[in-house]
């Protein structure tokens, strides 16, 4: 279960900066699946230009699942929840 203080969608005009935490801890939890789900989201959104993609060394928040900074809060997400997360957070207003 994902909670959603904030909803930072994407409602154009800036560039929204995502950083996936690749420290060990969330390396072992599956960052790089994470990294590759969002990465392959954000292409067939079309959404390279409205994203800035990065990865981040241990942001001092490691749980149980990988830590994603969005803009300036940051959540956490288990590779199987990167879609959903992806639309209720990342994805264009519809
Ligand atoms: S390793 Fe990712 S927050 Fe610590």
């Amino acid at each position: 279960m994902i909670y959603y203080d904030k909803s930072p969608k994407n409602k154009g005009g800036y560039r929204m900066k995502i950083k996936i935490c690749i420290g060990s801890s969330c390396h072992l939890r599956g960052s790089e699946t994470v990294v590759k789900r969002i990465q392959e989201l954000v292409k067939e959104q079309g959404m390279d230009e409205q994203i800035e993609l990065g990865g981040s060394f241990c942001m001092g928040k490691c749980s149980r699942k990988v830590s994603v900074k969005v803009d300036d809060e940051i959540y956490h997400i288990g590779p199987e929840e990167v879609d959903e997360f992806f639309f209720k957070i990342i994805g264009k207003e519809e």
